[in-house]
């Protein structure tokens, strides 16, 4: 019911009700997550949450800010706030936050101004707006680039973001479907088809400065390119850019023609166990049909959904031991591999 009087007691370095084993906490708060599509953050704050840590984020015209969604005066939700001019304003007393997070104005205190004290500011974090998406590092200093997507440095108008969902999922578990292959003759069948059942060339895994890529060849079953090439099948060639920790490009490209599709999909760890996903396309001839590219995307997402939110545990595995793997899973055993070799997650502490 109260918290201590002794203030050095806290941890203040950990959210309450953490869902993260406190290692793998600190290690993923030192990478940049989407926490927002730039889109949705306009003239009102907005509220978001990543590894368990409630933010605010807002717009003013010295750009984006990303900051604990917690009034220092009285711990207030600010997202419940509004934008003022310059400033955040909080619901409760009115404190003023400009764009970097310092309190500019305490309504209630006459000329205030002059009066406030220097540590009255918001708790910020890093935050960059890139492919449309606002990321923001919760550490100083991120471990790990933002991922390299040129094909998506395009103009607003020529990318397209698929509305966000939240999947009952653990981060990793929701990236090792993305870049899973062999259930697409089994989950997508309906989507872009392909033989059902259907088996499945062996396929090599590298290593890349960002993080890991293959690519395998599928015959689709539905010819969905609008690229004037005629006939209802098309065979193309997949390939998957992982940057990690939980986000990938997929390039999708019909071998008879130059036509290729780009689809970033990158999440944000909300929880251990919930999910909040980003996604963005765009293609080599500029996007004629967004709103069927779109109506696909959503299709597909659904028909993976249900069964990611069912995988037990929910936690994805680090031990390559624990669970059976198939010649298909290269890629998931090789991300397993790296997440514990390159960054230590997973470790005991
Ligand atoms: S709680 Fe925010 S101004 Fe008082
Ligand atoms: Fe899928």
């Amino acid at each position: 019911m109260f918290l201590s009087t002794e203030h050095s007691q806290r941890d203040q370095t950990l959210p309450r009700d953490c869902t993260f084993r406190p290692s793998d906490w600190h290690k993923l708060a030192a990478f940049w997550h989407p926490v927002a599509f730039g889109h949705d953050v306009a003239d009102q704050p907005v509220a978001a949450k990543l590894l368990d840590l409630n933010l605010v984020i807002y717009r003013t015209s010295s750009g984006v800010t990303v900051a604990d969604d917690q009034c220092p005066h009285r711990g207030v939700r600010l997202s419940m706030g509004r934008i003022q001019g310059e400033n955040l304003v909080c619901a409760m007393h009115g404190l003023h936050y400009d764009g970097q997070g310092r309190c500019t104005r305490i309504p209630s205190v006459q000329d205030s101004a002059r009066r406030i004290p220097k540590k009255l500011c918001l708790n910020t974090y890093s935050c960059v707006e890139r492919y449309g998406i606002i990321w923001t590092c919760l550490k100083s200093k991120a471990v790990w680039p933002l991922p390299d997507w040129p094909q998506l440095e395009t103009s607003a108008s020529n990318r397209h973001c698929v509305p966000t969902d939240e999947w009952q999922a653990s981060a990793p578990r929701h990236v090792e479907n993305f870049n899973d292959i062999a259930h697409f003759p089994w989950v997508h069948i309906d989507s872009f088809g392909g033989e059902e059942g259907g088996s499945f060339p062996p396929y090599k895994v590298k290593t890349t400065k960002y993080g890991l890529t293959f690519s395998v060849p599928y015959l689709e079953g539905f010819n969905r390119f609008p690229d004037g090439v005629e006939g209802d099948e098309r065979e193309v060639e997949y390939t998957y850019q992982l940057t990690f920790p939980f986000s990938t490009l997929l390039l999708v490209k019909p071998v008879d023609s130059d036509y290729v599709h780009y689809f970033a999909d990158s999440v944000c760890p909300v929880s251990s166990n919930k999910t909040k996903i980003f996604q963005v396309f765009t293609d080599s001839q500029g996007v004629k049909d967004p709103d069927f590219w779109l109506n696909d995307a959503l299709t597909i997402n659904n028909e993976d959904k249900a069964l990611v939110e069912s995988q037990q545990p929910f936690e994805l595995p680090l031990d390559t031991r624990d669970e059976l793997h198939i010649p298909a899973d290269k890629m998931a055993r090789s991300y397993r591999k790296s997440l514990v070799s390159k960054f230590g997650l997973g470790l005991s502490d």
